[in-house]
Order: structure tokens, then C-alpha cells, then sequence
């Protein structure tokens, strides 16, 4: 059974995400949930918050790891032993972005197949950004993210850090 690598910028994890990473669990050996420590964009939440909150959510699913990156996915992959990567599809415009990012990511390393799961009902609008925004209007987020990190972000826009 394949080693998978499901990345993402998990700023923060949504149910979305956490469905998804049930659902590879299932599908393959092992899968490690790689956050990525984006240079360019500026997370709401550090790399350490990140990895912590995506741990303290999947430590109940055994052949689950955590684990950060920092440069290209490929070479991380291959560091890691992988080919295949894990991702989530929501929508028509999620496509496009995966369309094109397996594209580079084949032409960079042949080897390498994503594997793209369809985001299920509840979870289909669900995004980290429109999480934040919902969050910093005052709305409720409890149905997209799971209870503690509703907190964690609640108090991360108040700014204070809970851990
Ligand atoms: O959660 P996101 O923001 O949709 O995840 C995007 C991610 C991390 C998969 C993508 O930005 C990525 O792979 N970044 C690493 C840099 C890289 O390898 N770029 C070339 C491939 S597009």
C-alpha cells in the first residue's frame, strides 16, 4: 500500500480537510499531512500552530503523520520516498488548480500521480479562507472547523495565541 503525501497551507484545517485525510487513510498505507511553511503568503497561523492543530486532530488515525515543507513538493515527496500526492476537489475552479499543478509537478518528476478526492456534501464550500473571514465578521464557523481550533481562532483574532 502506497505512502501518500497530502499538502496543504492548513491555515487552518477545516472538517474538509480532515474528511479527506479519513478518507486517504482508508485508501492508503500510510499518508503524512504535509503543512507547507508558505514564504511568500502570510498564514494567520505559524507553521508550529499549524502542525500542532493538524496533530492534535488526526491522532486518533494511525497511519497518519505530520510533517512541514518548505520548497518544492516534489523534491519533498522524493525526500519522503512518495509518488503519490493527495488532494481534495471541491469545485470546477479546484480542477483547474490541480490540473495544473499535476501537470508541473509530472513534468518536474514523471513519477509523481495525484490522486484527487471529491469533497463530499457538507464540505464542499468549505475553505481556510472563507473560514477566516466568516471568523473576523463575527460569524459562526463551528459546522466548517472542529471546536478547539473554533477557539484557537477565535482567540488568534483577538490576538492572543492559545499554545
Ligand atoms: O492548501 P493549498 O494552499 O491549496 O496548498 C497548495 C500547495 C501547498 C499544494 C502548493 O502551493 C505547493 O505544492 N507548494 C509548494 C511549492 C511547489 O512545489 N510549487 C510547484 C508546484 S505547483
Amino acid at each position: 500500500m502506497p505512502l501518500a503525501i497530502y499538502p496543504g497551507s492548513f491555515d487552518p484545517l477545516t472538517k474538509g480537510h480532515l474528511d479527506l485525510i479519513n478518507r486517504g487513510s482508508r485508501l492508503f498505507g500510510r499518508i503524512i499531512v504535509a503543512v507547507l511553511v508558505n514564504a511568500d503568503k502570510a498564514p494567520l497561523f505559524s507553521v508550529d500552530e499549524r502542525l500542532e492543530m493538524v496533530r492534535h486532530a488526526t491522532g486518533n488515525i494511525a497511519n497518519v503523520e505530520v510533517d512541514s515543507f518548505s520548497g518544492l513538493l516534489v523534491h519533498y515527496a522524493a525526500r519522503k520516498g512518495a509518488n503519490v500526492l493527495l488532494r481534495g476537489l471541491r469545485t470546477i475552479s479546484d480542477y483547474e488548480i490541480e490540473r495544473e499543478m499535476d501537470a508541473i509537478n509530472r513534468r518536474l518528476r514523471p513519477e509523481i500521480e495525484t490522486v484527487c478526492l471529491m469533497a463530499t456534501e457538507p464540505y464542499l464550500h468549505v475553505s481556510s479562507r472563507r473560514v477566516k473571514e466568516i471568523a473576523a465578521l463575527g460569524g459562526d464557523v463551528s459546522s466548517f472547523i472542529p471546536d478547539f481550533i473554533s477557539e484557537r481562532l477565535r482567540a488568534k483574532l483577538q490576538g492572543k495565541d492559545l499554545i
